[in-house]
């Protein structure tokens, strides 16, 4: 039977990017994805990379096209009412941050696993694994073809997102799973258009927020604030259009229109289990936490996980010392809890809740022009959103 150290469920951002840094430790991991690679590159997810994500994809030599065709922002807009105000991010934090869809950056980690002989498995489907709580972990899975294969592993890491199945092993244990609804989600589209600005905008309105992103010089990512049973049906061209002016114009900015040509309404809510670990079983990314889009921080928190998850696996492999493993929950938990709060507080901020009053709407936007009208409330908020350094453990 093959063995592998480390066996991934998952090719998101938390496998690639953990199979891409143990192979930098000379560790060879396996990972195993049911879509095709196909769908995994042209999923359509948020798009914005903290300084520690870009750091991490230049300084494992995954950058080059992140450097050439991101979009580097130093600024983000916030629109209150049609009153817009600059938040100097680099000014305020040193800090950039880079408008890099995910699929983008799931295309490079591939194109680099493959370039690196890693064993990535598309089109598989794992349907067993067992003996995390011993010294071995056997993992079963199906190929397209119908075979069916059995591998063992020291560890094994389940990246497969938020419907990850197992999750439940910890939480029908002595694990919690903390959640959070909230009364609305985005609409979001692509639309063949300029540039309404380089930068984005985050708008709020007595009717809903809205998000003016970017993705390339002719196509644009906007997003309006939605009902969470709304479906794309309900929002007809012209209804866009309408909220996207009335939500997002201001004194020199006009959205900028074309053709529509993706719709989707993406959910928001908030969840975090604790622990993250259980043997030799270990949760990284959406499998362990989901965040609102607000911020866009769910890809980032992915790459912190598997910063500690990596040095950890790799002192465990190579020097049988579990020390950092060990800890992987205590360090990865508090960081998902402050991006948590990130995302929640920004928001409920932007965020009309259904039937919200006048009182409640005007202190939604004194709350933003309070933060916004003192230096040290744009450093806070800049800080937040450019994120912290990733962690760094030698091996
Ligand atoms: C995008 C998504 C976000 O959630 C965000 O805060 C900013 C940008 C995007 O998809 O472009």
């Amino acid at each position: 039977m093959t063995h592998f150290p480390v066996a991934i469920i998952g090719a998101g951002p938390a496998g690639l990017t953990l199979a891409h840094l143990l192979h930098l430790q000379g560790i060879e991991s396996i990972v195993f994805e049911q879509r095709t690679r196909k769908e995994v590159e042209e999923t359509v997810r948020a798009g914005i990379l903290e300084q520690g994500t870009l750091n991490l994809m230049r300084e494992t030599g995954v950058g080059a096209r992140m450097e050439k065709e991101g979009d580097h922002d130093e600024a983000i807009d916030i629109s209150i009412n049609g009153e817009r105000i600059r938040v100097p991010l680099t000014e305020l934090t040193g800090h950039k941050v880079a408008i890099y869809p995910q699929h983008e950056y799931l295309k490079d980690f591939i194109a680099k696993r493959l370039e690196d002989g890693g064993e990535l498995l598309f089109s598989t489907t794992v349907y067993a694994v067992e003996g995390f709580d011993g010294e071995q972990v056997t993992v079963v899975y199906t190929e397209a073809d119908g075979s069916s294969t059995t591998i063992t592993a020291d560890y094994v890491i389940a990246a497969d997102g938020s419907n990850s199945p197992y999750r439940k092993i910890i939480t029908d244990g002595e694990g919690i799973r903390a959640r959070h609804e909230y009364p609305y989600a985005w609409f979001g589209i692509l639309v063949e258009a300029p540039k309404t600005q380089k930068e984005l905008i985050y708008a709020t309105h007595p009717e809903g927020f809205a998000l003016i992103s970017t993705r390339t010089d002719t196509v644009q990512r906007y997003y309006l604030q939605c009902d969470p049973n709304d479906t794309p049906e309900m929002w007809p061209d012209d209804r866009i259009w309408e909220q996207l002016h009335l939500r997002a114009d201001s004194p020199g900015i006009t959205v900028s229109e074309g053709k529509i040509f993706d719709k989707a309404v993406l959910r928001f809510r908030s969840a975090v289990t604790d622990p993250m670990q259980k043997g030799r079983l270990f949760l990284a990314g959406d499998a362990a936490h989901t965040v609102p889009p607000t911020g866009a921080k769910g890809l980032n928190l992915a790459v912190a996980d598997v910063s500690v998850l990596a040095p950890g696996l790799a002192r465990a492999i190579k020097n049988k010392n579990t020390t950092l493993l060990d800890e992987y929950t205590a360090l990865a938990v508090p960081r998902v809890w402050k991006a948590q709060h990130f995302s929640y507080w920004m928001s409920s901020m932007l965020h009309t809740v259904p039937g919200e009053d006048h009182f409640a709407t005007q202190r939604r936007f004194a709350e933003l022009r309070s933060v916004l009208g003192s230096e040290a409330g744009q450093r806070y908020l800049a800080e937040q959103y450019v994120g912290r350094d990733l962690p760094r453990f030698e091996v």
